[in-house]
């Protein structure tokens, strides 16, 4: 990058501005509250976690507390923030922190890459912004920032590639990386937004390429929506559903009420209990995983 200055110094005086108070970016959060929010962040918008890590927080405020109850109850208490398996793999993570790092979130890179469930964007935004660690944070915001404003595409490739990851380096900040990665996230959720960009209120468009060649396009393939009602995810919510709120093993009548579809319906249960999100029992029960 030529002048990463001309990002850098307007992108931290309008976070600085603009930043919303989150309770996870408050100096009283603990790395295990950070870690909990970055994996209900990464598919799930932030007025839809709040509840629920408030919750989460209030329920099991370090990872021991999570690690002694059975997975099902990561389940039933993540609300509707959907893509559930992320409340199994917080679970596995509180065990392995539990069991292997004496109840205490690692600090370092590697060995939060090592904890089950953790990626490389998870690794890097806990080793960052619980830890102060200098990392490229890359998520679907930042990259989508850096494509526009540098390399002047309207989005980034479908997945991370190693040279967003090289650029996002070359940004870094020899000090305040964290912040760096925040207020580049911000930029991209309040302003820089997917579908309506709102150019206007953005602190680099002076800087950005995207914008000076006249806001383009996107030419690859159409990316996928959205499409929820009638999903087989939608339907495994439904099912879900229905476990999280009972006390106890529920008949399989129980679960054949919410769908109308047999077929999806035999599918989507089978889903859930291969992924372990449910389980079968000999007598023909359904309950959440023990
Ligand atoms: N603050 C820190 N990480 C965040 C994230 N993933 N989404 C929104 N705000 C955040």
């Amino acid at each position: 990058m030529r002048e990463p200055n001309l990002l850098r110094e307007p992108v931290l005086q309008w976070y600085a501005e603009n930043a919303r108070d989150l309770p996870w970016r408050r100096a009283d959060a603990t790395p295990w509250g950070i870690l909990v929010s970055e994996i209900m962040l990464q598919q799930t918008p932030v007025v839809r976690v709040l509840p629920v890590w408030q919750e989460w927080m209030a329920r099991w405020p370090v990872p021991a507390a999570l690690a002694a109850e059975p997975p099902g109850e990561a389940v039933r208490h993540w609300g509707r923030l959907g893509y559930p398996r992320r409340a199994l793999r917080l679970h596995a993570c509180a065990r392995a922190i539990t069991d292997e790092h004496g109840g205490e979130v690692p600090a370092d890179h590697a060995t939060l890459l090592a904890l089950p469930g953790v990626g490389e964007y998870t690794a890097a935004a806990v080793a960052s912004f619980a830890f102060g660690g200098s990392h490229a944070v890359l998520d679907t915001n930042v990259r989508r920032v850096l494509a526009r404003a540098v390399r002047g595409e309207e989005y980034p490739p479908q997945a991370t590639t190693a040279a967003e990851r090289r650029l996002a380096e070359s940004l870094l900040p020899a000090v305040g990386a964290p912040t760096w990665g925040v207020a580049v996230m911000e930029l991209g959720a309040l302003v820089c937004t997917a579908r309506a960009p709102r150019c206007a209120d953005c602190p680099i468009i002076e800087a950005c390429r995207w914008r000076l060649a006249g806001r383009p396009p996107h030419a690859g393939p159409a990316r996928k929506g959205q499409t929820y009602a009638g999903t087989d995810r939608q339907c495994r919510g439904r099912l879900l559903a229905v476990l999280r709120h009972a006390h106890g093993p529920v008949p399989k009548a129980a679960l054949d009420v919410v769908w109308d579809d047999p077929v999806q319906r035999e599918r989507a249960l089978d889903g859930l209990v291969a992924d372990g999100l449910a389980e079968s029992l000999d007598d023909g029960t359904y309950r959440l995983p023990h």
